[in-house]
C-alpha cells in the first residue's frame, strides 16, 4: 500500500510539470455524485456536432449584500421595512467584482468562446453562453457530458455526473448549469393527487355559498368561527373563505395587485373548467378570467387540462376574485437528479422560470408554486443559487409560497444518496430554502388538524435563519435530543412555515368534479389570502408584504390559527407531532385574514 502511494506521488510532479499545464487545466471538482443517479442510464455519446447552452452564476463582489437588504426590507422592526428594491438596485447588489469578470473572460478567451455568444442573465449576476460545442464544454469543465436516458420516460438529457472548474475559478463561479442536475420535461413531481374514492360535490355548494353571503350582508361573521361541518369532508372556496375569514373582504387594488401561479410539467390551466368551477362553487365570481403566460416554450393546450394547474388556478381565483391572476406555463428541460425515493423524474426548471420572471418590469406581488423535490436530489451548489434568486425576488417585494411536499418526514425507506445509504428524514427543496414561505397541510374543521401527508422537517443544506430561531429552538427544546436522533439535522432551516387545508378539494377537471389532496391545495390557498392582504395594503397606499417569514415569525400565532394535533409519519416512523407554537408539521398555523389585516394596519 505504502509503495503504491509513493510511486503515485513520484509520478505526480511529472504530470504537473508537463508543458501543456496551465492554470486553466488545474481542475478541482465542483460537484460530483457518487454514481449515475437512480433511474438514469448513460444512453449514448452526444453527437459530434452537439452544442449546449450553459449558464453560470458569478460570485457577487459582496456575497451577503442582497441577503442583508432582503432582511432589512422584510423585517417589520427595521426602518427600511417595505422599502423594496428596484431591479436595478438588486442588480447593483449582486454585481460581480471586476476581477471576477476579468478571470472568467480570460478563461472564456482561452477556450475560444466568442464574445457574441456570451450575454448577461438573471439579474446580471449570471452569464449565459449559447451554443457551446459539447467537446469544448467538456474541456472547460474537466468533464464528459453524456446523453442520459430516464428509464421511466425514455427522455434523454445532456448531463454529467461530476464537473470541475480550474482551481482559480472556484472563487469566482458559484455554479454551472446544466451539469449534474438531471432533468426531463415530463413526470416531475407536482404536490397534488386525486382521491378517486372520496366524495365529490357534483352539484356545487349553493347552500353554503348562500349562508356565507347572508352573513356578509348582515355583517355578522361571528358564526363563521364555526365552519359548516360539510367542510370537514369536502373543501370548496366557501369553506376556505369562511375558515380563513376572507369572505367579507372586497379587493380594491385590482388594477395593481396580481396573484401569480408558477406551473410546470406541461400542466395547462383550463378556462372552461374555471368557468364551470366558479358556476358551481363561487357563483358571484363567474366573470373571473386569468392570463396564461408561456415561459421557455411552455404551451397552453386547452384540450389537455391538468389537475395541478386547474387546482391552483381554481382556488387562487376562488379566494382572490376579482384580483387578476396569471398562470405561468413553463416548458424546457428541467435539471434533475433522481434518488432512491424518486424513481420517476420529478424536478422542474426553476432557472428558466426565474430567468423569465426576473426580467419582467411588473412582477406579481404574490406567487404560489406547487412543485418540489427531495432536497438531496438537487446539487447543493445549484440549490443554493436558486434559493438566492428567490431572495432577489423577495427583495423586490414579492411573497413567494411553495407547497411543503406530500410525504411527511420522507418517502419510502429514506436512504441517503451520498453513498452512505444511511437512513435519514428527507427534506424538500425549494420548501427548505430560507427565502421562501413553505406551506404545509391540514385537514378537517372544528378544529383543523395536521394532514398526515404534510411534509416538514429540517434542511440539510440551509442553516436555520435567525427569523425562526426562537420558534424552532422552542420546539427542539421541548422535543428533546433522543427521539429520532441522527435522523434529522437540528441546525437546519425548519419547515414548513405555515399551513392551510390540503385534502378533499373539489376541482373541476375536463368538466368533472374531482376530489384532490396534497400541499398543492395549501400553497395557492395561503397565497390567495396573502394576495388579499397585499390588496389591502396597496389600496391603502402601502407596500406589499414581500418576503413574509420575518413578519410571520415576529407576529407568530396572533395572525394565524395554531394547529395543535396530528402528525406527519414517514420513513417508517411516526413523524413529528403538531403542538402549540411552531412545529415541523404545520409551521406556525393556518391564516386568519381578519387578524392578519389588523396586524398590518
Ligand atoms: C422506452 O423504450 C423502451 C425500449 O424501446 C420501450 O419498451 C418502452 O415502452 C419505452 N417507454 C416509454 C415510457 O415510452
Ligand atoms: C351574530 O351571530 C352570532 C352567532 O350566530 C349570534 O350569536 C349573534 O347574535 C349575531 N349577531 C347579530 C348582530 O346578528
Ligand atoms: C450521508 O448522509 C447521512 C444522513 O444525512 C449523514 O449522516 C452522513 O454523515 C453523510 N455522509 C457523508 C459521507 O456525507
Ligand atoms: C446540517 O445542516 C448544516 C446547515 O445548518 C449543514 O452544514 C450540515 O452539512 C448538515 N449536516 C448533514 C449531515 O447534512
Amino acid at each position: 500500500m505504502l509503495r503504491l502511494l509513493l510511486s503515485a506521488l513520484a509520478v505526480a510532479p511529472f504530470v504537473l510539470a508537463s508543458p501543456h499545464a496551465s492554470r486553466w487545466n488545474d481542475f478541482k471538482v465542483k460537484h460530483a455524485w457518487v454514481g449515475v443517479p437512480t433511474d438514469w442510464v448513460l444512453h449514448d455519446e452526444p453527437a459530434l456536432d452537439a452544442t449546449i447552452d450553459l449558464r453560470l452564476a458569478m460570485k457577487p463582489e459582496d456575497d451577503t449584500a442582497i441577503i442583508d437588504a432582503l432582511y432589512e426590507v422584510s423585517d417589520p422592526s427595521h426602518p427600511r421595512y417595505g422599502a423594496h428594491l428596484s431591479k436595478a438596485e438588486v442588480a447593483a447588489l449582486v454585481a460581480p467584482h471586476q476581477n471576477t469578470v476579468d478571470e472568467i473572460s480570460a478563461w472564456l478567451d482561452h477556450h475560444g468562446i466568442p464574445a457574441s455568444s456570451v450575454s448577461p442573465a438573471l439579474n446580471g449576476d449570471w452569464l449565459s453562453l449559447t451554443a457551446v460545442p459539447v467537446e469544448k464544454a467538456n474541456a472547460m469543465l474537466g468533464t464528459k457530458y453524456g446523453l442520459y436516458r430516464h428509464v421511466g420516460t425514455n427522455e434523454t438529457v445532456l448531463r454529467c455526473t461530476e464537473y470541475s472548474l480550474p482551481e482559480t475559478l472556484h472563487d469566482h463561479i458559484k455554479v454551472v448549469a446544466p451539469t449534474t442536475y438531471f432533468g426531463t420535461t415530463r413526470a416531475m413531481r407536482a404536490t397534488s393527487f386525486l382521491q378517486p374514492n372520496a366524495a365529490t360535490l357534483d352539484d356545487g355548494d349553493n347552500a353554503l355559498q348562500a349562508e356565507i353571503a347572508a352573513l356578509q350582508t348582515t355583517g355578522n361573521l361571528t358564526s363563521l368561527a364555526t365552519v359548516p361541518s360539510s367542510c370537514g369532508s369536502t373543501i370548496t372556496p366557501s369553506c376556505l373563505r369562511a375558515l380563513y375569514s376572507t369572505s367579507a373582504y372586497t379587493p380594491a387594488a385590482t388594477s395593481k395587485n396580481i396573484l401569480g401561479i408558477a406551473g410546470y410539467l406541461e400542466e395547462f390551466a383550463n378556462t372552461a373548467d374555471l368557468k364551470t368551477f366558479l358556476t358551481k362553487f363561487r357563483s358571484d365570481a363567474t366573470s373571473a378570467t386569468f392570463t396564461t403566460v408561456e415561459v421557455n416554450g411552455g404551451q397552453n393546450n386547452q384540450n389537455d387540462p391538468g389537475v395541478e394547474a386547474n387546482l391552483d388556478i381554481q382556488y387562487a381565483e376562488g379566494i382572490s376574485f376579482p384580483t387578476p391572476n396569471i398562470y405561468y406555463s413553463t416548458g424546457g428541460s428541467p435539471p434533475f437528479i433522481a434518488d432512491q425515493n424518486t424513481p420517476t423524474n420529478t424536478n422542474e426548471p426553476y432557472l428558466d422560470w426565474l430567468d423569465f420572471i426576473l426580467a419582467q418590469s411588473t412582477i406579481p406581488q404574490t406567487i404560489s408554486t406547487s412543485y418540489g423535490d427531495d432536497e438531496q436530489t438537487v446539487p447543493l451548489d445549484y440549490a443554493t443559487e436558486v434559493c438566492n434568486l428567490f431572495a432577489q425576488l423577495g427583495a423586490q417585494g414579492t411573497s413567494i409560497l411553495f407547497s411543503s411536499g406530500d410525504s411527511g418526514v420522507g418517502p419510502g425507506s429514506c436512504q441517503s444518496n451520498n453513498g452512505s445509504r444511511a437512513e435519514a428524514f428527507i427534506p424538500n427543496f425549494p420548501a427548505s430554502c430560507p427565502f421562501v414561505t413553505s406551506v404545509g397541510g391540514t385537514t378537517r374543521v372544528n378544529p383543523e388538524v395536521a394532514a398526515s401527508l404534510s411534509s416538514g422537517g429540517f434542511s440539510n443544506y440551509f442553516a436555520r435563519p435567525s427569523y425562526q430561531d426562537t420558534a424552532v429552538t422552542t420546539f427542539l427544546t421541548k422535543f428533546g435530543t433522543t427521539k429520532f436522533a441522527g435522523l434529522f439535522n437540528r441546525t437546519g432551516r425548519g419547515f414548513p412555515d405555515v399551513a392551510a387545508q390540503a385534502e378533499n378539494f373539489q376541482v373541476i377537471v375536463g368538466g368533472r368534479t374531482e376530489n384532490v389532496a396534497g400541499t398543492s391545495c395549501a400553497s395557492p390557498t395561503f397565497a390567495a389570502v396573502i394576495s388579499l392582504l397585499n390588496d389591502f395594503l396597496i389600496s391603502q397606499g402601502k407596500s406589499p408584504l414581500g418576503f413574509l417569514n420575518p413578519f410571520l415569525y415576529s407576529t407568530g400565532v396572533s395572525g394565524l390559527t395554531d394547529i395543535t394535533s396530528g402528525s406527519n409519519p414517514g420513513c417508517g416512523t411516526t413523524g413529528f407531532t403538531a403542538g402549540s407554537g411552531w412545529d415541523p408539521v404545520t409551521g406556525l398555523g393556518t391564516p386568519n385574514f381578519v387578524a392578519l389585516q389588523s396586524l398590518v394596519s
